[in-house]
């Protein structure tokens, strides 16, 4: 896919539309008057990020830029497919704990990307299908989510899974040849996997109401309606000489789904409209609620995989571009996310209940534990997700069973430690999550091929 004359052939609409409503906020909003973008933004309650190729860490410039100016970063290649898992099950993690590392001494939250892509991906997936690929791809998931849980602000768990062009349908690819549901099921493992990652799917020429950004928009509610676990929707933003109208209307409209939203890779072809572009682009986000950050795809011009297109905030030298100063204003000027309000009612008057407090345990909370699980299946193997509850007296440690359909068995777990990978499987807590407290919960995972039929979770506590 050529994503260059892709995004050439998107951008069709001017700029007046959106430039008018940022009028509109600019005068009824909180007016702030941050001096980098990574303030400007924080003062909004959003992050400003940049993507960044960890090679370019040791680059002084680049880094005296990224550090000052950016408080959210994303790789810009080295934590997708060909570069995490280059030989099948060999993980190789350098480039993203590097930038990772980076961040949390800066102060900077990390956007995964891409745990699915049909691009970059390795060589040996690449030669793959059917239920072979579906079983590596939510491997794949699990373990990569796993390595950096609770590193991660936003992971974009699918990567460019829709067709450029009027259908609005899926791309084909390896991938969708496993199934349709590939999308939900990697959804799915990557929420057993780390909980409090913000779990997005991400696209291009999605930049107005067209067809593409509609087949995406049908999908995200049909998996809200059906509780499959999405966050967050990134438009990627690699824009051209002008920007659609309905830009911001949009994005309005996945909002109002119940998805954050985030431009994920913004760079804007240079010329007249350039700093125009990213100024209405940034007004567009700061007029939606639920916007929570924008991220560039790259530092200077000479960062950009856009080359002579000029694409960025920064020239080759470091210095501040007109669509610097316009992204700036634009933040200072638009309003912040709002904030739940406290509570203005009264405090309850009716007195505390005056009965002492009970001496047995109430009833259905039994000693000892209980485990239920949820399974994401598909044709040759599942995801299992089983949450531990402990009864009154707590736990200081505690061991589930699970009895296994035939011919299925156990490839890998994650928050325990299984015995056995057929029949009878065992799983035992590991050292962070075996003591709870009364009624307390902790959940673990494990994959398996074949089927997940009949999986009935037994808790024993200790
Ligand atoms: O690292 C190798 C180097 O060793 C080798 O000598 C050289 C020869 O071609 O290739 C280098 O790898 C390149 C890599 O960038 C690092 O520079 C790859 O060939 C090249 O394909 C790769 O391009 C990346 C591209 O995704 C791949 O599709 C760009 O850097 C990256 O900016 C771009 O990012 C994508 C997003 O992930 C998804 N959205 C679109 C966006 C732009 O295409």
């Amino acid at each position: 896919m050529n994503h260059r004359r892709a995004l050439r052939a998107a951008v069709t609409v001017a700029v007046t539309g959106v430039l008018a409503a940022g009028m509109t906020m600019a005068l009824t909003s909180t007016a702030s008057a941050g001096t980098t973008l990574r303030a400007s933004a924080a003062e909004k309650g959003r992050y400003f990020g940049a993507a960044v190729a960890t090679g370019k860490l040791s680059t002084s410039t680049y880094v005296t830029i990224l550090n000052r100016e950016f408080n959210s970063v994303v790789a810009e290649n080295e934590m997708k497919w060909d570069a995490t898992e280059p030989q099948q099950g060999q993980f190789r993690y350098t480039g993203g704990d590097r930038l990772v590392s980076h961040a949390q001494a800066n102060g900077m939250s990390v956007r995964g990307h891409a745990l699915l892509w049909h691009q970059q991906q390795p060589g040996w997936a690449q030669g793959m299908s059917g239920s072979a690929l579906r079983n590596a791809a939510i491997n794949h998931v699990t373990q990569v989510a796993t390595h950096f849980r609770g590193k991660i602000h936003s992971w974009d768990v699918v990567n460019e899974a829709f067709a450029d062009g009027g259908g609005g349908g899926r791309r084909d690819s390896n991938l969708q040849r496993t199934g349709n549901d590939w999308i939900e099921a990697a959804f799915r493992a990557a929420r057993a996997a780390d909980p409090g990652a913000k779990l997005c799917y991400n696209d291009y020429n999605t930049d107005g109401i067209n067809a593409k950004s509609t087949g995406i928009y049908n999908m995200v509610r049909d998996f809200k309606s059906r509780g499959v676990p999405i966050d967050c929707v990134g438009f990627q933003s690699h824009l051209g000489t002008s920007l659609a109208g309905d830009y911001q209307a949009n994005l309005q409209r996945f909002a109002d789904l119940g998805v954050d939203v985030q431009i994920t890779e913004l760079d804007v072809m240079t010329g007249g409209n350039q700093a125009t572009i990213f100024g209405a682009v940034t007004r567009a986000c700061m007029n939606v609620s639920r916007c929570t950050g924008i991220t560039v795809w790259g530092v200077r011009d000479c960062d950009s995989w856009r080359g002579s297109d000029n694409a960025l905030l920064f020239d080759c030298n470091g210095n501040k571009k007109a669509a610097y100063t316009n992204v700036l204003n634009a933040l200072n000027a638009g309003p912040a996310i709002p904030t739940t309000p406290p509570p203005t009612d009264p405090p309850p008057t009716t007195p505390p209940p005056t009965d002492p407090p009970p001496t047995t345990p109430p009833p259905g909370t039994p000693d000892g534990c209980s485990a239920s699980v949820s399974l994401n299946s598909w044709n040759g193997g599942f995801v299992a997700t089983v949450k531990v509850t402990a009864g009154s007296a707590g736990t200081n440690g505690w061991n589930v069973g699970v009895t296994l359909a035939s011919g299925a068995s156990v490839t890998n777990t994650w928050s325990a430690t299984a015995s056995g990978s057929t029949g009878t499987v065992r799983f035992a807590n590991v050292d962070y999550n075996g003591r709870l407290g009364a009624g307390q919960v902790t959940e673990f995972g494990f994959q398996g091929t074949g089927s997940g039929a009949g999986i009935t979770p037994t808790c024993t506590a200790s």
